[in-house]
């Protein structure tokens, strides 16, 4: 499925963007496969496509929270420092959560 005519983008090349752990933005998801948005009409595509990459590292952490809560007495320091270097999945999530706050629409109170 073509996700940018502009550029054409299938989905298959933006997932693998976002699956390389590279963009915690938009933006970065046109620069890493060599272009720019134009219209902008597929930038909500692209922006689910990231969020999606990142929820799916973040299930991953899921287990190593486990390691850590359930197995205490056997961690594997060796393997908590592998997992810092996962710290870029945070800043992925938080930049999910700051384009979900700018889409939320304005209380007033
Ligand atoms: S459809 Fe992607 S920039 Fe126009």
């Amino acid at each position: 499925m073509i996700v940018c005519v502009c550029n054409r983008l299938n989905e298959t090349s933006c997932r693998d963007a976002a699956r390389s752990g590279q963009c915690r933005d938009v933006a970065c998801m046109y620069r890493v496969q060599g272009c720019r948005p134009r219209c902008g009409r597929c930038v909500p595509i692209m922006r689910d496509i990231l969020s999606d990459a990142t929820v799916a590292r973040l299930e991953g952490l899921a287990g190593f929270r486990n390691v850590l809560v359930h197995e205490y007495a056997a961690v594997d320091l060796r393997r908590v420092h592998a997992g810092l270097d996962r710290l870029d999945d945070f800043d992925a999530f938080i930049a999910d959560v700051d384009t979900w706050l700018a889409r939320r629409p304005q209380r007033r109170g």
